[in-house]
């Protein structure tokens, strides 16, 4: 029996090719691994109208982690319009699989390194080496959301004196998307990011917030962090609002180590840190549980390059890497992550997006140079 059960999830677009090279590699280094197909993604909503079929929770309770590729998501009217005919006025409704798979198994960390690789020509900087983390589970992405607003959820709203000015735009055009956080949550994400600052020796954590006008939620994570912060005494706590940390990332990414951010502001920083590294062919990601894992990199199925075997498969490569890293395989995370900076620095084999290296190698190809260097 293997030593592993990962489920494998390939989903949506470019996930299946970045997959297929990832699997080169993870084959080459002879990981002991059992993998268990899983089926997530856009094709099972518009046959099933479920993009994250209860087989694939089955599949998820008996694994010990999961490695998925990308997801599509489309909003509401474009979801019902590739519906199949016979799903059509049943009351389906699109929801994202990541996002649902993020609550259901309660992955409520979002691990995302951001380092750039030495000789890696799309480097914003050389000196880059950030990690984010992002609280999964709550806050603007919770999915507690109407449209049009009811009635009774106006009336209770109406509690805050500000609320009263909707009703005169009538509630059939008004929508609302909140954003609820815990104390727990907001601890949870806190520490976590702390801890990472300690054992891997990081000067200081920064707290991305906007409590001066997101006084409640905003105002709940900034006094956690706070109080969290004092328990790491040798370990700088940093405060800068959303809109700041976007100007400050590009003037002084150096200076950063740990960025800890809710579910919305994490996603928005996470991609402008990936874009100073390299971009998302280089950006990998963890979502992480108490129990389970979901490894996914932060790109998405890039529909336009669907088919073509052409994206950068370094993040997908580096998301493996992360695995390795909670299945507590450092030798493996180790030579992985080495063999990827080898073939980054080297430059002979890359794909399209990172001009000037390479010769518009495929996917494939850049997998095969990654399994060689091992
Ligand atoms: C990400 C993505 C997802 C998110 C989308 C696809 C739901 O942007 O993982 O960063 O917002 O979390
Ligand atoms: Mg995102």
């Amino acid at each position: 029996m293997a030593k592993y059960k990962i489920a494998w999830m390939p989903g949506d677009g470019v996930g299946n090719e970045v997959m297929a090279a990832t699997r080169i590699v993870l084959d080459a280094m002879q990981f002991d691994a059992e993998y268990v197909p899983a089926d997530i993604g856009w094709k099972f909503w518009c046959e099933e109208g479920n993009p994250l079929p209860d087989r694939t929770i089955d599949i998820l309770k008996q694994t010990d982690c999961a490695l998925f590729g990308a997801i599509t998501s489309k909003p509401r009217d474009e979801a019902n319009d590739e519906l199949a005919p016979e799903l059509k006025d049943k009351g389906l409704v699109y929801f994202s699989p990541i996002v649902k798979l993020r609550q259901l198994f309660n992955l409520h960390t979002n691990l995302r390194p951001c380092k750039a690789f030495p000789g890696n020509p799309l480097n914003y900087r050389d000196d880059v080496d950030l990690v984010v983390f992002r609280e999964n589970t709550e806050g603007m992405y919770g999915g507690v959301e109407w449209f049009p607003l009811p009635e009774k959820v106006y009336d209770a709203m109406c509690d805050n004196p500000k609320m009263v000015k909707w009703k005169d735009k009538g509630l059939d055009n008004v929508a609302l998307s909140t954003r609820i956080m815990s104390k727990q949550g907001c601890e949870s994400i806190c520490r976590q990011a702390f801890e990472y600052a300690k054992t891997h020796k990081r000067a200081s954590v920064t707290l991305v917030e906007k409590p001066n006008v997101l006084r409640e939620t905003g105002g709940l994570m900034t006094r956690v962090f706070r109080d969290v912060a004092k328990e790491y005494p040798g370990i700088e706590p940093w405060e800068a609002n959303i809109d700041a940390i976007c100007m400050w990332m590009i003037k002084n990414p150096q200076d950063y180590a740990v960025l800890v951010a809710e579910n919305m502001f994490g996603d928005i920083v996470s991609d402008l840190c990936a874009g100073l590294v390299g971009g998302l062919g280089f950006a990998s990601a963890a979502n992480i549980g108490d129990e389970y894992a979901v490894f996914e990199p932060t790109h998405g199925s890039a529909p336009k390059y669907d088919g073509q075997n052409i994206v950068n498969p370094m993040a997908m490569l580096l998301t493996a890497k992360l695995m390795f890293d909670w299945l507590g395989e450092d030798d493996m995370a180790s030579r992985l992550e080495n063999a990827v900076a080898k073939v980054i620095n080297d430059g002979t084999v890359a794909t399209y997006d990172v001009k000037g290296r390479g010769n518009g190698n495929s996917t494939t190809e850049v997998a095969q140079e990654v399994a060689r260097n091992l």
